[in-house]
């Protein structure tokens, strides 16, 4: 029975693809790894769970051989504001890591998916609907290892023909898991924040256009890239996909139609400012809608009432 290892699991987008990949799969197949134990129920207790540290290549490799791992989801990786501040512990996570995935993916002849950013373009990118094959000179650290992660698998496809496939995902917004240090957090926090105080203070400005996407559509992008027909794939990996683009004004609004006494301030973080202002306010994402037939089914409104309905249910107001 070929099974598939999730790395970084216990992340904000592990808790969500280990319980999916489960539902398809079935749970014995699908083992969550990292290198701290899962928060909650979603990742660890309904099936196997491994200590999987991705620097450490013997560990990968013990687990891949071990379980039969036929394919690699490699969540494991530092966000942009963490990787800003720890460059380089950043490199060797997110650098060292992937190059230890992608040669024992060779080795045992498994797929993988490696989920690349928005973070990999850089100021000098077109920054309004920025194309799928364009200028890449990011200037942030975790940018730096995206557009290289992405290139180190387009490699080893080429080189060494690894199944290798990827996207170039949004900010992602969930209620799961929280956020692990990324420039579009706050698109999370202001969230709670407006169900238990009815009040945010953002550390972006009010114009700070970036794309976002809600994680029900983002697991369903990496299955369904997954599963495409490899003879679609003229790109294969680091499609740029999107879901919506706003501001943090106009998601402030938005929040606004469902709970009227929300209100917002901006204290303005200069890392966190300095790295969105590098990053495109929009991407265009027809490429993946052609060989895959990417679509996405949230917007913002949507998207806002089905995290307030989520997260209401499990948070109250402060007063
Ligand atoms: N969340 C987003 O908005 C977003 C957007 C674009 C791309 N991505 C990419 O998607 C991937 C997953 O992101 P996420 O938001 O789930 O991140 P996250 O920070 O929430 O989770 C990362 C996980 O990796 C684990 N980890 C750290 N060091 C490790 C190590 N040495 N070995 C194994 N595991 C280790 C952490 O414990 C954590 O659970 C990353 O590559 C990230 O760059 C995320």
């Amino acid at each position: 029975m070929d099974a598939i290892l999730v790395t970084g699991a216990a992340g904000q987008i592990g808790s969500e693809l280990v319980p999916a990949l489960r539902q398809s799969f079935g749970a014995a197949r699908v083992i969550a790894s990292d290198i701290r134990m899962p928060a909650s129920a979603a990742a660890g207790a309904t099936g196997p769970f491994e200590h999987v540290d991705c620097t450490r290549p013997e560990q990968i490799q013990e687990v891949v051989r071990r379980h039969g791992v036929r394919t690699i989801y490699h969540m494991a990786a530092m966000l942009s504001a963490v990787a800003e501040d720890k460059p380089q512990a950043a490199w060797n996570l997110n650098m060292v890591g992937l190059y230890h995935v992608l040669e024992i993916a060779r080795q045992y002849r498994c797929a993988a998916f490696f989920p690349s950013s928005i973070g990999a373009f850089g100021p000098t990118t077109p920054r309004d609907r920025t194309p799928q094959d364009t200028v890449q000179r990011p200037t942030t650290m975790y940018g730096v290892t995206k557009v290289s992660g992405e290139l180190l698998c387009d490699y080893y496809a080429r080189r060494f023909a690894v199944d290798v496939r990827g996207l170039r995902l949004p900010g992602l917004i969930s209620y799961a898991a929280p956020p692990g240090g990324g420039t579009t957090d706050y698109a999370v926090e202001i969230f709670y924040q407006a169900i238990r105080y009815r009040h945010y203070t953002c550390f972006l400005r009010p114009d700070a256009a970036l794309d976002m996407m809600y994680m029900p559509d983002a697991i369903r992008a990496i299955l369904e890239l997954m599963a495409a027909d490899p003879a679609r794939l003229a790109h294969r990996n680091a499609f740029n996909i999107s879901a919506m683009n706003f501001t943090p004004e106009r998601l402030a609004a938005e929040i606004r139609t469902h709970i009227p006494e929300f209100s917002i301030d901006y204290e303005v973080d200069p890392v966190r400012q300095a790295i969105a202002d590098s990053w495109p306010r929009s991407v265009d994402d027809s490429v993946a809608r052609a060989e895959w037939g990417w679509s996405p089914q949230y917007d913002i409104a949507a998207m806002t009432r089905d995290m307030l309905a989520k997260l209401g249910e499990r948070l109250k107001p402060a007063r």
